[in-house]
């Protein structure tokens, strides 16, 4: 079976192939980050237009290096959402598309779970029941995934997501977008204990997170500082981040039983996360996986391997006819 994969959600246009055989034969992603670091986020309208300007071109590239031709795919795989809807129309109708002119089936993917299911496409022994820390710039969840399929969200952000968080406090340090990396990379210069910036609803063991409190602060303590002081902002911030994360986790774990935990989306890019959760697992002998850094962000390496999960499981399909812009991850066949 060769699943072709598209993922146009946000602003990541991802075109890759996937294989029974082979595996993850190619993958190839075209980020829309230079487009919109004067604006210091994304502008729907012109992540639409890069997506249409680049998706063709993007998908003949990864056809042809790949020596493939497309009647050789068997089923083509789309992130049909949550996302942007003009950008999700971009993906839908390319194909669409194809799949009518080539008579090629085809399937709407769910993109969380793509980040869910991500870590297995480079360990191929991986599979569920496992706990996903989902950790993006739109989502923070703490998902219990008991099979492929199926899932059930334990815990997730009343506001802010994790990786918006990062990104706002970048803009406050004066970092160019997306300040997620630059952050995690200001902040190993920098002293994390000098602020102890808040652990919200830690208290009791609540699996909910909230993030806008914290970004607040650091506005605050920032207002008395000068930009000699902005590392230790960074770190300090980013340790109270790693901190609940991992605080949650662990109280996850401890109530789910599960042996393995998988992190992704693009915060499981951070080091000190990805330190913190070795040694919680370490601690609890449980093992953790993470997707490479690349399958970290957006992809479509992942949406296609969720297309080659779901046909060759031959699982229930989702009502997604057309692209979805909300769609939480527990409407799944809704
Ligand atoms: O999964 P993703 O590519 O897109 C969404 O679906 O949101 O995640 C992007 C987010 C951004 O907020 C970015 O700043 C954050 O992931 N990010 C990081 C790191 N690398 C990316 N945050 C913290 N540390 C990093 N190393
Ligand atoms: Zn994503």
């Amino acid at each position: 079976m060769l699943v072709l994969g598209i993922e146009s959600s946000c602003d990541e246009t991802g075109v890759a192939l996937y294989s029974d055989k082979d595996g993850l034969i190619d993958h190839s992603v075209n980020s829309q980050v230079d487009l919109f670091k004067e604006y210091g986020g994304v502008i729907p309208e012109i992540a639409a237009r890069d997506h249409s300007n680049k998706i063709i071109k993007i998908l003949k590239n990864v056809l042809k290096e790949n020596d493939i031709e497309i009647d050789q795919v068997d089923l083509i795989a789309y992130t049909a959402g949550p996302g942007l809807i003009g950008s999700l129309m971009i993906g839908e109708t390319v194909a669409k598309t194809i799949a009518k002119i080539k008579n090629i089936e085809i399937m709407p993917v769910h993109h969380l779970e793509g980040h869910i299911l991500a870590p297995g496409i480079e360990n191929k022994s991986l599979r569920p029941p496992y706990l996903c820390l989902l950790v993006s710039g739109g989502h923070t969840q703490i998902i219990d995934c008991n099979d492929y399929g199926q899932y059930s969200i334990l815990g997730e952000t009343i506001d802010d997501a994790c990786g918006e968080a990062f990104d706002k406090v970048g803009k406050l340090l004066r970092l160019e977008y997306p300040g997620g990396p630059k952050v995690a990379e200001l902040a190993k210069k920098g002293d994390c204990k000098r602020f102890n910036f808040p652990r919200a609803l830690t208290k009791s063991k609540n699996l909910n997170f909230s993030f806008s409190g914290l970004k607040t602060s650091v506005l605050y303590e920032m207002e008395s500082l000068k930009e000699t002081d902005y590392a230790d902002v960074a770190a300090s911030f980013q340790a109270a981040v790693v901190d609940v994360l991992v605080t949650k986790l662990s109280w996850a774990l401890e109530e789910s039983n599960h042996r393995k935990l998988i992190c992704s989306g693009g915060v499981a890019a951070n080091e000190m996360l990805r330190e913190q959760l070795d040694k919680l697992a370490k601690k609890m002998e449980i093992d953790v996986y993470y997707p490479s850094l690349e399958l970290c962000t957006d992809n479509a390496a992942m949406i296609a391997y969720v297309g080659y999960i779901r046909k060759s499981k031959n699982l229930e399909g989702y009502d997604a006819k057309f692209s979805k812009p909300r769609w939480p991850l527990g409407e799944l066949y809704a």
